[in-house]
């Protein structure tokens, strides 16, 4: 079957691939892969900066926000021939860790857990993969191919539930949050904002086009300038670009009690300067907590499908804003301006 892989660490090494088909002892459900959305970690193994092969091979298989359905599965385990499902990133650590023995882990401690896609585990981009049941998650057949958007939104319902259980640790009553960067994760975050009735701000670079646009539909405010100047002292930051200066505005800009979430990975090597006697005395004096978070369990992937659930259809419809035939791959991994998400579609819905 085909399959895109890439050698990771090694720039334009992606090729479409004869891979064999899914091994049996890969898990006893049988997907037939319908689309998969590109990303920022995607670009970033694809251009030789991060990625892991499975053990004793050299490519991987790519893809991790992965849409498909069930061809085959075994009775009483929750899916269905014909059901559409969102297969899950990551996999436990094998020792397992205390917090991967329980399921959480997005909070791996030992750093051996594998990702499919991304870490030593073959991802989702090819014909079929086979997966084991508590890896499935069943999403609404209504949904079609924006289904895809599943995996980034339970990236940011796990982000809003950090926000939420530090925010908890007082009298929790927020009321506005601004959300750094108008790509998928930031627009996401902010439908979960304004869902939750928050003022939401978000803030992007670009002055015109598709996400000044799609930001105002959700009814939350658009801004190209610092945090000060969009939304002074919010409760809550969601941090989605990993820029530098960007993640110091938030840390310096978040209001009194506030929790900043990041969630965006930085590439290293950039510095920038800051007061550090000034931000230390801010964050103490006013109760400030910073949080980092990254990947998801089960538990955020059935709040996301919720979330999209209750999203409106026209809106999540333009965010999927291209999508690219497997065997035009490299189309995919394109930039083309107005991009927000780019879908390489395997098979139709
Ligand atoms: C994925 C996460 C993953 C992270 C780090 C993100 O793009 O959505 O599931 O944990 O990359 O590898």
């Amino acid at each position: 079957m085909n399959a895109l892989t890439v050698v990771p660490r090694k720039a334009k090494s992606a090729e479409l691939s004869d891979v064999d088909d899914p091994p049996e002892s890969d898990g006893p459900v049988l997907v037939e892969t319908i689309g998969v959305g590109i990303c920022g970690t995607d670009a970033e193994i694809l251009s030789g900066a991060y990625g892991w092969a499975p053990p004793g091979r050299e490519r991987l298989v790519l893809g991790h926000e992965s849409l498909g359905r069930v061809l085959e599965a075994p009775p009483g385990v929750g899916v269905v021939a014909g059901d559409f499902v969102v297969g899950i990133v990551r996999r436990p650590d094998p020792v397992p860790c205390a917090n991967c023995a329980v399921g959480e882990w997005d909070f791996c401690r030992n750093g051996q857990y594998t990702e499919r896609g991304i870490k030593a585990h073959d991802g989702y981009l090819s014909e079929r993969y086979r997966i084991t049941p508590e890896y499935v998650v069943k999403v609404d057949a209504a949904l079609g191919i924006l289904g895809v958007l599943l995996e980034p939104t339970s990236v940011v319902a796990k982000a809003w539930e950090q926000v939420d259980r530090i925010g908890h640790r007082a009298h929790w009553e927020p009321a506005t949050a601004v959300v750094t960067g108008a790509g998928p994760i930031g627009l996401l975050a902010a439908m979960i904002g304004v869902q939750r009735g928050l003022d939401v701000h978000v803030i992007d670079q670009m002055t015109e086009g598709k996400k000044p646009n799609l930001v105002r539909a959700l009814g939350a405010a658009y801004h190209t300038g610092p945090i000060e100047a969009a939304c002074p002292a919010p409760d809550v930051v969601i941090e989605c670009t990993g820029v530098s200066a960007l993640v110091l505005d938030a840390m310096e800009h978040v209001g009194p009690g506030g929790v900043v979430c990041l969630t965006g990975v930085s590439s290293g090597g950039r510095t920038v300067s800051v007061d550090e006697g000034a931000l230390n005395r801010s964050m103490v004096l006013a109760n400030e907590a910073v949080v980092g978070s990254v990947n998801a369990n089960r538990r955020h992937y059935e709040s996301a499908a919720e979330a999209l659930a209750r999203a409106d259809r026209a809106w999540l419809d333009q965010l999927v804003s291209r999508k690219v035939p497997l065997a035009h791959w490299q189309d995919a991994l394109e930039r083309v301006p107005d991009d927000v998400k780019v879908v390489v579609e395997v098979s139709t819905t």
